[in-house]
Order: structure tokens, then sequence, then C-alpha cells
């Protein structure tokens, strides 16, 4: 089967940090499918699993943690899916990724793919829709429920792949207004676009702008870019008894003790979890992205792509990874059909 992989850690711009090669089609086993992958998405992951090191892989390491794909054949204990279902999924960071023609990968972090709109749409939803899932309402605790006293949500890095979901996922599902953070005009645009009730700067002040509102305290905080840079505007923005939900791994160190005045909660996100560690509840991902569906065929919630291109191969995905280390993504970047041979 076609895929592209690597062996060497290299830096994008190498001709042969990401290469197409052909690889041996894989077999489902226990609660397996086997997928036929039609399109994939790329995230910051593929680019931090990518980054320069001097490590050798001896077999080639395919990367790609999201993929649209059919249902080939199932494992001989998988029950929740049949032979030619559309599915979407982003899969399980121990494994294999979905930068290849066929995937293998566990029913219960699978889901229906959404029918009103396109594989390319849809690809570049599941990663992203199961971080912001689980951050706004497994760790936040954020109620599903739009009668409740309305309460503040910021959103550090608004236009981003997490961030484009999470305000839609919020305004579709909670009654809390959304600050967003975007710094450019491209991005304060989508922001808005996504429904956020306000865009504020985060290259500029948090604290002003946001108090410059008459908001002196927010109830939550989810942080999708730069923990360490946002630490001490969070510690500040908190409400008393609030909750902070960072998805994005510390560079440095920072002080806890700033939190503790205000007896703050602060949690980790990280959507690969539930896979990595097979925890008892693994099936909510499947439920959950079953849900996201849901919400895009009831038109509730659109898709975040903002970019797609074709094929599928090294040279493309090499461009992707280019822009996410940009820095400056807007929405999402997807991939699509696979080369004729
Ligand atoms: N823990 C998990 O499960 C999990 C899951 C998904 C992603 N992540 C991590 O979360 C991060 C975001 O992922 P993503 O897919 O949303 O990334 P992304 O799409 O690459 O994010 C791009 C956005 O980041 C914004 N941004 C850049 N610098 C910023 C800063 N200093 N402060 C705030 N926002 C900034 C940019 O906005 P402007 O252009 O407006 O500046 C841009 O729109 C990555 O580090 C990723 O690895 C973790």
């Amino acid at each position: 089967m076609k895929a592209v992989a690597l062996k060497a850690y290299l830096p994008i711009q190498h001709p042969e940090s990401l290469l197409d090669v052909d690889l041996e089609k894989p077999t489902p086993v226990g609660r397996e499918l086997l997928i036929a992958v039609a399109a994939i998405s790329v995230n910051p992951v593929d680019t931090k699993v990518r980054a320069p090191k001097s490590k050798i892989e001896t077999d080639f390491r395919v990367l790609g943690w999201d993929a649209v794909g059919t249902v080939l054949a199932t494992g001989p204990e998988a029950s929740l899916f049949k032979t030619g279902d559309q599915v979407f999924y982003a899969g399980n960071i121990a494994r294999p990724g979905s930068n290849s023609e066929f995937q293998v990968v566990d029913e219960r972090i699978v889901g229906r793919k959404p029918v009103s709109i396109s594989n390319a749409e849809a690809a570049a939803l599941p990663l992203t829709a199961i971080t912001a899932w689980e951050g706004l309402f497994d760790r936040l605790q954020i109620a599903r429920d739009k009668q409740t006293k309305p309460k503040n949500l910021l959103i550090i890095g608004g236009a981003g792949g997490v961030g484009s979901i999470a305000i839609q996922l919020a305004k579709a599902l909670t009654n809390v207004n959304v600050i967003a953070t975007a710094s450019r005009p491209e991005s304060i645009a989508w922001c808005q676009s996504l429904g956020a009730d306000l865009v504020v700067d985060h290259s500029a002040s948090l604290v002003e702008q946001i108090r410059a509102q008459n908001i002196h305290y927010v109830d939550y905080i989810f942080c999708l870019n730069n923990t360490d840079q946002h630490w001490p505007t969070m510690a500040e923005l908190i409400k008393p008894q609030g909750l902070i939900c960072s998805i994005v791994e510390l560079a440095g160190q920072v002080d806890l003790n700033l939190l503790k005045n205000k007896s703050v909660s602060f949690s980790w996100e990280l959507m690969f979890t539930r896979s990595l560690f097979e925890t008892d509840d693994i099936v909510e991902q499947h439920h959950l992205l079953n849900r996201v569906a849901q919400l895009i065929d009831d038109g509730s919630i659109k898709t975040t792509l903002n970019q797609v291109l074709s094929p599928i191969n090294a040279e493309n995905l090499r461009t992707a990874h280019a822009q996410l280390e940009s820095g400056r993504t807007v929405g999402k970047i997807v991939l699509e059909h696979w080369p004729a041979n």
C-alpha cells in the first residue's frame, strides 16, 4: 500500500524528512477495523513527533492522526461497525498513523462520518474535536445546558485547529460567553465567524483588554497555545475557584503557587490518554465522535477545514508540516486522494 513515512527525523525542508513508500497492508485483529483512508488532516503533534533528532528508525514510521475512510474489514471481536461504513477517527499515537492507504484502528475510538459534508471537510475534525470535547466537558466540566447561568470562557488560541471547534462546541452546547484570542485580521475574522462573542489579541495584554470589557475574572480558561507564556495572565484572570485546562506541554517551569490563593484547579488534557492507556471509558471517544457527527449533520456546528492539498504524498505533507510549523495556521489543512499508480 502507498504511505508517507520517515526513518530519519529531519528538518521539514529536507527532501527526505517525509518519503513516499510502499508498505504491507495491515490486518485487523480483536476490535480493530481495517480502513481504506480517503482523506487525512495534519496536526501539530505530527510536527512534534517528526522534530529533528538523531534517532534512526529500523522500519518506516507512519505519522498522521486524523482520517476519514471506509471500513474494509473488521476484527473478530468488532461490533460497532460493519464493512462499507464511512468513518472518521484520530487513532492512537502509539500505533502507525493515518498517512497510509490502509490503516487498522480500534473501533472504540472511531465515529461514523458526518453524512452532510465531504471527506475533506470531515477529515478536518476528529483529533481537534476529541480534544475540544474532552477539554470543555471532561476537564473544565462546563455544563452542556443552555439554561444555566451564563459564565465566561477564555479560549487562548481561538483560530487554530482546536480553538476553531472549541468555540463552536461551547456556543452550540453550553451557555458560556466565549472570549477567544487571535492576533491577526484573518484569524480574528475566523474566530468571529465561528461564533466567538469577543476576540482579544494574545500579542497584547489580555488582562487589560478583557477588563476593558468590564469582565474582571473569567470562570474557565482553555489554553491551546504556549502555556508558559500565558501562565501569569491565566493566574490573574481566572476567577477564584475557577478551572484552567491546557493542552500544550510546558517548555519550562511555571509557578503552581500562583493558583493557590484562588483555589483554582488546573488540569491537562491529552486526547491520546484514553487510547494510550486503554482506559475503562475508552469507548467514550466513539460516542463523542458520533455526537460531533450529529451536530454537523443537524447544522449546529460546521467543519473547520480551511485548505485542501491533493494528492496525499510526501511533497504535499511536507508543505502542510511547514505551514503548521509557522504557528500561523487558521482552521485545518487536509490532504485527500492517493496518487494514481
Ligand atoms: N493535548 C492534546 O490532546 C492536544 C490536541 C491537539 C493539539 N494540541 C496542541 O495544542 C496546540 C494547538 O494545536 P492546534 O491544532 O490548535 O494548533 P494550530 O492550528 O497550529 O494553531 C495555530 C493558531 O495558534 C495561534 N497562536 C500562535 N501563537 C500563539 C500564542 N503565543 N498564543 C496564543 N495563540 C497563538 C495562531 O493565532 P494567530 O495567528 O491569531 O496568532 C494560530 O491561529 C499545539 O501545540 C498542539 O500540539 C494538544
